[in-house]
């Protein structure tokens, strides 16, 4: 007999809690169900009243509450315990039925168990979820990947829960199949990464540069942030900026350690772009300077090195280097977003997946992290030539970019002048120049690697693969 729910979540730890509220909420009937049982009660016991539940003790009775083809949403601990709760769940199940897994997995992990089910006839679907515990109750961004046929059973309820951009629409789309919704979900870290390091470090120049205090940078996020560069993360940052702690009266900034940490998102997504030779060198040095970050005793032994005397600036100097910054800071965003489409572009053609840039772009127009007004006009840009080779081929970025380059270069050249840290600014700069310039000395690297190692190279005026024997006398001969 079929039950009367048309979604389950199992897992009811904050994440999946708030997304099962979130179902209720927008009317759906939905089953729960959690290993300890006590979540499964305290939370009908808190927030019954907000919507139709069905509490289950046993996976047996999860299951005999879903209505038919079954959609039952994990959300534990990535990892094994996904695999555990999958191989709990999976036996109980018929064909057509739909496991959902909406925990942080390896995007291999879901093309690995999405293949394992489809065998079994079941449809799996990994389903990447931005928002954290506040967007799974209120609206999160949603990247579903899996079968067409799935998103066709799948897609309505959940755009019922997603995010709403401000033209209404949902901020879910379907991805493509397999593991494409948790790859996309690992770059949108990956960028959120970058994004976070950016604006790190134009708040250390304002701060070690123009010599501001937190308070007067807070002001001035503030202002970017009514602009181009209106995004959640400036937002926040102005928030954390202006508080004040309370034990101390010192800006709250001061009295937190420096040493950023991480879950691994961001660190996953570097392994797989070089994996997939794509240079995500903005997202890359953002997991670096967090790494750096935590090495305390590298940095204790580090302190007597010597560097830059620096020249304080007058206040005019100091407003013109903010609006510089303001510059760098939109330049290098451009540049992490570029790499991070590259990368999806390239884990689509890799995996077959298909992915239409611009509704992705369009899905984390909110919800999510890195939810910004800019976002828009890069799903302008993927909608207008779907095939864009990349964010920088578009006319308007490009425009922009070539706008903000001279003082996105002397923003950089005070960073080094003055010894402040800037691997985000530089890292961005650095690729842009690599991608404009006619010739790059790779020609000489693939000199050397012909020397040491015989691996040949191409010539530019004729085809074929070529060897000079170095050791000989130094003439061609076809590789
Ligand atoms: N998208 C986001 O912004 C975001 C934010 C946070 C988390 N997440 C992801 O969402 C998922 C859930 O996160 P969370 O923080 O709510 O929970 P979590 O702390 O990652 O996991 C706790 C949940 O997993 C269950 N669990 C652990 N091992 C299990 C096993 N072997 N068998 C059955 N159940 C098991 C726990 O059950 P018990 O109560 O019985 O221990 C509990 O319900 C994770 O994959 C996480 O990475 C996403």
């Amino acid at each position: 007999m079929s039950g009367t729910a048309q979604i389950g979540v199992t897992g009811l730890a904050v994440m999946g809690r708030n997304l099962a509220r979130n179902f209720a909420r927008n009317g759906l009937t939905v089953a729960l169900h959690n290993r300890t049982v006590s979540k499964t009660r305290a939370l009908v016991d808190e927030f019954g009243a907000e919507g139709t539940f069905v509490p289950a003790e046993s996976a047996e009775e999860f299951v005999a509450a879903l209505e038919r083809p079954r959609r039952l949403v994990i959300m534990v601990k990535a990892g094994a315990a996904t695999d555990a709760v999958i191989e709990e769940f999976a036996p109980l199940l018929e064909e057509g039925d739909v496991i959902i897994d909406g925990g942080n997995a390896h995007f291999a992990d879901t093309r690995r168990r999405e293949k394992e089910l489809r065998e079994r006839g079941i449809h799996f679907v990994g389903v990447g979820i931005s928002g954290g515990e506040e967007g799974a109750l209120h609206g999160p961004s949603i990247m579903p990947g899996g079968s067409t046929e799935s998103y066709a059973s799948l897609g309505p309820l959940l755009e019922r829960i997603a995010a709403k951009a401000d033209d209404g629409t949902p901020c879910v789309a379907h991805i493509g199949p397999d593991g494409a919704g948790h790859f996309v979900k690992m770059v949108h870290n990956g960028i959120e990464y970058a994004d976070m390091q950016l604006i790190a470090e134009a708040y250390h120049l304002l701060r070690s540069v123009a010599g501001y205090s937190p308070a007067k940078i807070a002001e001035t996020f503030r202002t970017w942030n009514t602009g181009r560069l209106d995004s959640y993360l400036i937002d926040i940052t102005a928030e954390v900026l202006a508080h004040t702690d309370a034990d101390t009266g010192k800006p709250f900034v001061d009295i937190v350690a420096d040493q950023a940490e991480q879950k691994g998102t961001g660190r996953w997504t570097v392994q797989i772009a070089l994996d997939l030779g794509v240079p995500v060198s903005g997202i890359a040095e953002a997991v670096f300077a967090r790494s750096l970050s935590g090495h305390a005793g590298l940095r204790d032994a580090s302190q007597s090195l010597p560097g830059p005397t620096a020249a304080p600036l007058d206040e005019a100097e100091a407003a013109r280097f903010a609006d510089q910054v303001e510059q760098a800071l939109y330049a290098s965003k451009i540049v992490s977003y570029t790499q991070g489409f590259h990368q999806i572009q390239a884990g689509s053609e890799e995996y077959g997946w298909d992915i239409d840039l611009g509704s992705v772009a369009s899905l984390w127009r909110a919800g999510c992290i890195i939810r910004a007004a800019f976002l828009d006009r890069i799903r302008a840009a993927y909608d207008a030539r779907r095939d864009l080779p990349s964010l920088l081929s578009d006319k308007q970025f490009a425009e922009e970019i070539g706008a903000a380059q001279d003082d996105w270069r002397a923003v950089i050249a005070a960073a080094v002048g003055q010894g402040v840290p800037t691997p985000g600014f530089s890292a961005a700069l650095a690729y842009y120049d690599a991608l404009r310039a006619r010739r790059l000395p790779a020609a000489l690297t693939q000199g050397q690697r012909d020397f040491f190692g015989a691996h040949t190279y191409r010539r530019t005026d004729r085809e074929g693969s070529f060897h000079t024997l170095w050791g000989g006398d130094r003439s061609e001969v076809a590789g």
